[in-house]
């Protein structure tokens, strides 16, 4: 009797201390596991004589009923109480403003390029895409570039090294620098008559106010049996007035592309100056725009056309200048700093 007061006593002053459901543990094992204070107490039972053994076992089970009972009561106020420490972790103060993230917005070069492409496309053209990384061939040799052309002078052209042969490093790869091998690819993959557009990026060794080593452009090629220059000027025109606006005055003059002849230059009358002639436009009044021409035959027999049956006409232009004319910025290399002060103007 007196052991079991005391064991009852020992468990409710330790009760108190009892803070998680590891020292719950362990509390539990000391009265009621295998050698806890109750289970030794049974064990013990046998050394009583006869008489007296049901009611210390009695006494004893009641001890341990009521135990067990204050150790579930115990496990459920710690749980509950773990739970609403779980809940206080994450607690949420939804009358706080929100975090604002402000919407990105396309970079002024990818704007114009997609105008750019919705003109085209408005007027039926396709658009097509080429490798960047480029087979002379294609950037040179089938648009009837010469060997000794000076557009492929190493100070324009970056080479890719393939093999080397006698310490001279022979390569027949490029990184392109125009669109127009895309016009290439595009004729040797269809029949005329055809028209598309082939947009990207093109790299050229040159870096100043008005160059940068990559630059995007859009190539432009329509080929069938009755497109003449007159087309040419057409689209072209109606390109122009859609990008610059209606008023906008256009000029052709004459220009040399080796993969066209005849060969034109577009200009349009300087957006600054209003053709009065300032420094933009280097006093001329005209602003120059993009390059064109009819195919010329040796480029139509590179891919296998027939150059009696079929005309057609090709142009090019610079995205980034586009840009610039179009929104007054005097340095290209602007487009490249990712300076937020520029960019959010767009
Ligand atoms: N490929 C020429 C350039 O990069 C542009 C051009 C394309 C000119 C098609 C005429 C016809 O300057």
């Amino acid at each position: 009797m007196e052991k079991l007061s005391e064991i009852k006593e020992a468990f409710n002053r330790e009760k108190g201390s009892v803070s998680d459901l590891n020292d719950l543990r362990q509390f539990r094992a000391r009265y009621i596991g295998k050698r806890g204070a109750i289970t030794e107490l049974l064990k013990s039972l046998s050394a009583l004589p006869k008489e007296e053994r049901p009611r210390a076992g009695k006494q004893i089970n009641e001890l341990k009923k009521f135990i067990e009972a204050e150790l579930k009561a115990l496990e459920a106020d710690l749980k509950s109480r773990q739970a609403r420490k779980e809940l206080q972790k994450d607690l949420l103060d939804i009358t706080l403003p929100g975090k604002f993230v402000p919407p990105g917005s396309y970079h002024p070069v990818s704007q114009v390029l997609q105008e750019i492409i919705d003109i085209f496309v408005t007027m039926g053209f396709s658009v097509e895409e080429g490798p960047e990384v480029e087979l002379d061939y294609y950037n040179f040799e089938a648009l009837n570039i010469p060997k000794d052309h000076p557009a492929r002078d190493m100070q324009d052209t970056f080479y890719v090294k393939t093999e080397t042969r006698d310490d001279l490093i022979v390569s027949d790869v490029v990184l392109r620098t125009h669109t127009s091998p895309v016009q290439i690819r595009g004729m040797e993959k269809r029949t005329p008559p055809l028209r598309f557009i082939a947009p990207g990026k093109v790299y050229r060794c040159d870096s100043d106010v008005s160059h940068t080593p990559m630059f995007h452009q859009v190539e432009g090629l329509m080929v069938g049996e009755d497109v003449t220059f007159a087309d040419l000027k057409g689209v072209l025109e109606v390109f122009v007035h859609h990008l610059f606006g209606p008023d906008t005055p256009v000029r052709f003059r004459p220009s040399y592309f080796p993969f066209t002849e005849p060969s034109a230059e577009v200009d349009i009358g300087c957006i600054l100056c209003g053709g009065e002639g300032c420094r933009v436009c280097k006093g001329t009044g005209w602003l120059e725009v993009l390059g064109s021409g009819m195919v010329h035959p040796k480029v139509f027999e590179a891919v296998g056309y027939d150059t009696e049956r079929y005309r057609g006409f090709a142009f090019g232009m610079g995205v980034e200048r586009l840009a610039m004319l179009k929104y007054g910025i005097d340095d290209i290399r602007l487009f490249f700093e990712n300076d937020l002060r520029f960019l959010r103007q767009f």
